[in-house]
């Protein structure tokens, strides 16, 4: 068995520790020892330590207070300091490690096929941008993209992944058909368990294959994507974290775009009249803004993102694209 630098097994750990907080508080010391790497659901050591040790305990992982100070069992006790030991050697974010990440509060299963899903998409989908009640002022009009989601007939989540998209759009666009694309077969069989798990299998349909070319001529009002946006030299510099997701989910060429790039282009030929298209793309704001002089991009904002998603309706790609 590996042992730490204190010289301690995770079965060692086990036998002395003993309750959910002293369990979070060894996770929170070994992780900040060995300065592991966030951002896969959580930004700190802290949080990482919580999520996995109420994760890994079965426990509603947004209710910590109650059970602080609840004493564990032997085997689960030896289950999650052998979660959080496994952390710190694999460097494998926690989600695969726990086969679960959420979005929204929302639970999927993960696995080393599907990147762990976070995409800003998912808050927005949840917004006042979508529906457009922002709790705000009743007496200002509300700024939406989609005015009225009942109204939306069919959507398309491009680049799918984990299906985690596709399933918060079937949610949020509660009269829609979902068309849902990825080149990875290995990603569709993991989207192909989220959507029978959340029961919108009736409404969701699965391709695989090149962008939009599995589609054929199909039109959409809302075309939602993540796509991999990651530069060349980010790729290089990738921590070891990140290295555990599937490299074509994250790559995009030496300036994160190509697939971007191809997504304006062909996404006008697929949104009916109405419609647009909701982009996660990075930081390469600049750089879009340079090369589409034309197109008027709204730079969609988030609790923890400015300027890395755009909405764009069928007429401002048809009017500034390429
Ligand atoms: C950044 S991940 C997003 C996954 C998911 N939508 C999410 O937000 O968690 C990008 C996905 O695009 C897929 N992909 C890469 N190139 C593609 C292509 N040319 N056509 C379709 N899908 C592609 C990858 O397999 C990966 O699952």
């Amino acid at each position: 068995m590996t042992k730490n630098s204190l010289g301690l097994t995770a079965a060692d750990a086990a036998a002395e520790l003993r309750t959910i907080r002293d369990l979070i508080r060894y996770g929170v010391s070994r992780f900040n020892e060995a300065d592991i790497d966030y951002g896969h659901g959580t930004s700190n050591a802290f949080d990482e330590a919580v999520f996995m040790v109420l994760e890994g305990l079965n426990l509603p992982i947004d209710q910590l207070e109650p059970y602080l100070d609840a004493r564990l069992t032997t085997a689960e006790r030896q289950k999650v300091a052998g979660l959080l030991h496994a952390r710190v050697e694999t460097r494998k974010p926690a989600s695969y490690l726990l086969n679960k990440a959420y979005i929204q509060g929302i639970p999927f299963y993960v696995d080393e096929r599907v990147i762990v899903p976070r995409s800003y998409i998912g808050e927005i989908l949840f917004s006042g941008l979508i529906g457009g009640d922002d709790g705000g002022d009743d007496d200002v009009d509300d700024f939406t993209l989609v005015e009225d989601p009942t109204a939306v007939e069919r959507v398309l989540d491009l680049c799918t992944g984990s299906g985690c998209l596709a399933i918060l759009a079937a949610r949020i666009f509660p009269e829609a058909q979902v068309d849902a694309v990825d080149l990875s077969a290995d990603a569709l069989e993991v989207a192909k368990r989220n959507v029978a798990d959340s029961g919108y299998e009736d409404r969701i349909t699965l391709h695989q294959g090149d962008l939009f070319a599995p589609l054929k001529n199909r039109k959409y009002d809302v075309i939602i994507t993540n796509p991999p946006y990651v530069d060349a030299d980010a790729m290089a510099n990738l921590p070891p974290e990140f290295r555990h997701e599937p490299a074509m989910a994250l790559a995009s060429g030496e300036d994160g775009l190509d697939i971007v790039r191809r997504i304006l282009k062909e996404a006008p030929k697929h949104l009916t009249p109405e419609g647009g298209l909701l982009c996660e793309f990075g930081t390469g704001r600049e750089i879009l803004e340079a090369e589409y002089p034309n197109l008027d991009f709204f730079w969609v904002e988030t609790a923890n993102s400015f300027g890395e998603v755009f909405w764009l309706t069928r007429d401002q790609l048809k009017a500034g694209g390429k």
